[in-house]
């Protein structure tokens, strides 16, 4: 699929571009999931259940499920009025022109990026808990980024570079593949409930709200069910990536909501599930550990189901991180051949068919901010970018459905506009929630960006 998109719009870019239309709703449910499940539940969890939000963690998921809820209809009626697979970045650009688009476009670089570099993060706890398991586990210094009291996380380091390898070589991803590894890490979650839910202690789930509602300390941490739902959040970002197979659907306007929506429903569900039973079986004080699910499943005696379910994880998260990075260049694809970042970027190479200086470049310096920085500041930096690109969607329902007459074949929201007014607010108060540093972060990168824009991009716009 990549070498084949690639190709396509390297021929020729102003072309109406089809891609092969083939993916059914389920198909695009399976999409969403696959890239839907991840880090987020595998270790998130136990790490917001510990430091933020105890047994509440539940609550906390639930909290940022409905936030996605109200943003996840409004990707599907863009999806489905707008088109396009530029997601976000595309239904801005339509919206609200080229200077919303970019910043819009670049912070989903940002999200893109740092959401590989945190499931990489993950991956690593689940990599060396299997080495541990196998006697050849690696010394602290050696997982874990200087601000955790190590020197490099040289897994996340090493696991971003071979995918970039798959990348250049140009491995296939289809939806075969897609639907097989959803299988894989489906299975991993049905065997840890199948063996937490007969050893739940309720006794765990008492205090159930250890840290209240919300509560800034003095050190700047937040904590809170609600700090915790702005960190969880990191375990639904993905399904926003439905909407960029817009080309390859079928049935777009039909079938973009009901994959946006279904693999959503499926996801919050199940994290919900898994939320209350890993709570349930160990203490919330103990999950703060870099593979929580393994853990629980080892340490109420099932060391065999901790290995099985690691094995899937393992696999599973390589996948999410394969479909995130083959995003980033998609966008970064659609960016440069707007004008917006340099064209050498969307240039193919003739040898591999696929933007091998791109991935390159996103490569390395993913590669390099894996290793060195903690998951948790990755998780809060991509959710601050994707909740911001959620309440500029949401704003682009609002103003869309203003401009654009009905069209009875695009899904329309019933509840307008409730449903996008709904979407800002909660998206907006889960940015609220998450720590001064992390703001400061997003801040600095979207001036970087406003400057880029008038020094670079302005310039060399197609618009222009
Ligand atoms: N939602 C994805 C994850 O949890 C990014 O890994």
């Amino acid at each position: 699929m990549l070498k084949k998109l690639f190709r396509k719009k390297n021929i020729d870019s102003k072309s109406d571009e089809k891609l092969n239309r083939c993916l059914t709703s389920f198909d695009l449910t399976l999409l969403g999931i696959g890239c839907i499940i991840g880090t987020g539940i595998f270790v998130l969890t136990g790490i917001a259940a510990a430091n933020q939000a105890g047994p509440a963690v539940i609550l906390s998921f639930l909290a940022s499920g409905f936030a996605c809820a109200f943003a996840a209809l409004s990707y599907a009626e863009l999806s489905s009025s707008v088109g396009g697979c530029g997601s976000a970045y595309g239904y801005t650009y339509v919206a609200f022109g080229e200077f919303i688009a970019w910043i819009v476009g670049w912070i989903l670089l940002m999200e893109y990026g740092m959401s590989i570099a945190a499931v990489a993060n993950g991956w690593s706890g689940y990599f060396n808990n299997a080495l541990i398991a196998m006697g050849i586990g690696l010394p602290d210094a050696l997982v874990k980024p200087p601000s955790l009291g190590g020197i490099i996380n040289l897994p996340a380091s090493i696991i971003i570079l071979m995918i970039m390898i798959l990348l250049i070589i140009g491995i296939k991803e289809s939806a075969k593949f897609n639907k097989i590894m959803v299988a894989v890490k489906v299975s991993a979650i049905l065997i840890f409930i199948a063996f937490a839910m007969f050893n739940v202690n309720p006794e765990n789930w008492s205090p159930f709200m250890p840290y209240g509602w919300f509560e800034t300390l003095p050190s700047g941490k937040t904590v809170g069910v609600l700090a915790g739902a702005s960190i969880v959040f990191f375990a639904y970002v993905g399904f926003d990536a439905v909407s960029t197979a817009a080309e390859e659907a079928i049935n777009p306007q039909r079938d973009l909501p009901k994959g946006i929506i279904n693999s959503l429903l499926f996801c919050t569900v199940i994290y919900i599930i898994v939320a209350a039973l890993l709570t349930g079986v160990v203490p919330y004080q103990e999950l703060n550990v870099s593979s929580p699910v393994a853990f629980a499943l080892a340490k109420i005696g099932f060391p065999w189901a901790s290995a099985l379910v690691s094995t899937g994880v393992i696999a599973g998260l390589a996948t999410v991180m394969l479909v995130l990075y083959y995003a980033l260049t998609r966008i970064i694809f659609a960016m440069s051949r707007d004008g917006l970042l340099p064209t050498s970027l969307s240039s193919v190479n003739q040898k591999t068919q696929t933007p091998i200086k791109t991935i390159l470049i996103c490569g390395i310096f993913i590669s390099i901010v894996a290793g060195f920085t903690s998951l948790g500041t990755l998780a809060e930096i991509v959710n601050i970018g994707t909740l911001s690109a959620f309440v500029i969607v949401c704003l682009g329902v609002i103003f869309l459905r203003k401009k654009s007459s009905s069209d009875n074949n695009t899904f329309r929201n019933k509840w307008h506009p409730v449903v996008p007014v709904l979407g800002i607010i909660s998206c907006s108060l889960l940015m609220l929630f998450l720590p001064v540093q992390t703001w400061i972060r997003f801040l600095f990168w979207i001036l970087i960006g406003i400057g880029m824009y008038f020094v670079y991009s302005y310039r060399n716009s197609k618009l222009n």
